[in-house]
């Protein structure tokens, strides 16, 4: 079998280019060599931003293709063996199942307050003429929200001490981390002081306070509460099982990480582009006054230019790169390449959305290319697509737009320093390469606006 083409130099040092300069290499490799090409990681790994190819790659992934869980084994140690993504197949297509419902349709209305009301009190702190840094402030606001949406109303010491050790955990970002995730033997335990000694401790202490959370509820059953966890705790499968404790517990672990860094790095970058460009602020401000005083979240959500700055954001550096792997099944041809099974197949979710011939000058912040022509699942695919496609996607879009609309209504704000940004890898996210910092210009109304949580 012969591969698409790629660069030829020792599996090795690609591996280290790819986990510390990740955007740098794709580009390259794909300037060189097109929008399907090999990099030699742990194995050959076939990159694709064709949107062709990607369709196929994605709307047959459980006939041609597979999405195994076994290509995902970075995300074990931090989710578990039970996570949805580190499980493939019939078992994954069951927990995908449970886990929907309560990310989408009308329970979005229900979260409208909760975002809404998380993201005053984090603003509540800023005061004008003080500079702040945005992704601690985004972090603590999708830490709450997420924490909310899982446990339902949730304080008190071990909430508390649940969002401490997740934010260290997840602030533990150098690349010796990425390093030892990618590279299993140095995963050591050389004592608590240790990077990796430090990780499983704090590990141990969330899943002793997730336990605890789980027991409680069992011992005081009640069935008036709605959040995420009460809902697995009440699921049965086909043969009325109901989830273990070891289940629910790594598809917490799982919404809770996967559910806050993502969201907060996306909120981040779209306060950067939104006052790096004041034309951009303006429209979008003079769009959500013309909503009213007590906007309802229907208004927000369906705001058509709040809504291309969102996608604009998520296209030009998506926080995720790639889908996760996909594994050739069947033989297949895959832009003239003849893959055999057992092949690994990546989109790559960035180099598609820095395709020349879909958006022109793509390296430029432009929200009006989503109001002039629609895209593709395949062309524009931030939350990747098919049988893995992301399960927090409604979520995650509608809890950007509310905290964005709360604080352009509510805030003049300005960036602390505006020169230009480059993306840089945060662990496995992709952020901005230095802290942004912004000031509080002045509080725009005295009167906070509220969010009207009845949809019209
Ligand atoms: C801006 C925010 C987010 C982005 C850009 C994002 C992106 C992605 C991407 C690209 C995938 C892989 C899709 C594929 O391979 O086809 C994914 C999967 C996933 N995401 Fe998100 N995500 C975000 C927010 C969230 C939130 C808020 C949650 C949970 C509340 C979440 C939970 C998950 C889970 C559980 C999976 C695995 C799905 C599976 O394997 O079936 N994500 N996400």
């Amino acid at each position: 079998m012969k591969l698409p083409n790629g660069p030829q130099y020792p599996a090795l040092v690609q591996k280290l280019q790819w986990i510390l300069s990740p955007m740098s290499f794709m580009e390259a490799c794909a300037q060189r060599y097109g929008d399907i090409f090999t990099m030699q990681l742990n194995e050959p790994m076939v990159f694709v931003s064709n949107p062709q190819a990607l369709q196929q790659i994605l709307t047959s992934d459980t006939k041609e293709f597979t999405a195994p869980s076994d290509r995902n084994t970075a995300f074990e140690p931090m989710l578990g063996k039970n996570s949805l993504i580190t499980i493939s197949g019939e078992v994954h297509r069951r927990q995908r199942q449970l886990l929907m419902p309560p990310l989408h349709g009308d329970r979005m209305r229900t979260y409208g307050q909760v975002i809404n009301d998380v993201t005053e009190q984090v603003i509540s702190q800023w005061q004008v003429g003080k500079s702040f840094c945005v992704h601690s402030a985004m972090q603590l606001i999708t830490m709450r929200v997420i924490m909310q949406a899982v446990f339902g109303l949730y304080e008190g010491l071990r909430a508390q001490e649940l969002e401490e050790i997740l934010a260290a955990m997840l602030n533990e970002t150098s690349p010796w981390r990425v390093i030892q995730l990618y590279f299993p033997a140095l995963q050591k335990d050389f004592g608590p002081k240790s990077s990796w000694g430090k990780f499983i401790r704090r590990r141990e202490r969330v899943h002793q306070l997730l336990n605890a959370e789980i027991q409680e509820r069992r011992d005081q059953p009640d069935s008036s509460r709605t959040d995420i966890l009460s809902l697995l705790m009440a699921a049965r499968d086909e043969a009325g099982r109901p989830m273990t404790d070891a289940e629910l517990c790594d598809e917490l672990m799982t919404l809770l990480v996967a559910g806050h860094e993502t969201t907060a790095t996306a909120l981040t970058w779209a306060l950067y582009w939104i006052h790096k460009f004041p034309s951009v602020r303006e429209k979008l401000v003079q769009e959500l006054d013309s909503l009213g005083d007590h906007p309802d979240c229907n208004s927000i959500f369906k705001a058509p230019y709040l809504n291309a700055v969102y996608c604009e954001t998520l296209r030009i550096y998506p926080v995720a790169m790639l889908t996760f792997p996909r594994v050739v099944k069947t033989p297949v041809s895959l832009c003239g390449y003849k893959l055999e099974p057992n092949t690994v197949v990546m989109g790559s979710i960035y180099l598609t959305h820095q395709r020349e011939d879909l958006y022109p000058e793509p390296q430029q912040f432009k929200p009006e290319r989503f109001l002039e022509r629609q895209f593709s699942p395949y062309e524009f695919l931030p939350f990747g697509g098919g049988v893995r496609r992301c399960i927090g996607m409604a979520f995650a879009q509608f809890e950007m737009k509310v905290v964005l609309a709360k604080i352009l209504t509510s805030q003049e704000l300005a960036l602390v320093d505006d020169r230009d940004m480059p993306p840089k890898r945060r662990g496995l996210v992709t952020a901005p390469a230095r802290p942004i910092q912004m000031v509080v210009k002045s509080q725009r109304e005295a009167k906070s606006r509220t969010l009207e949580t009845s949809t019209k």
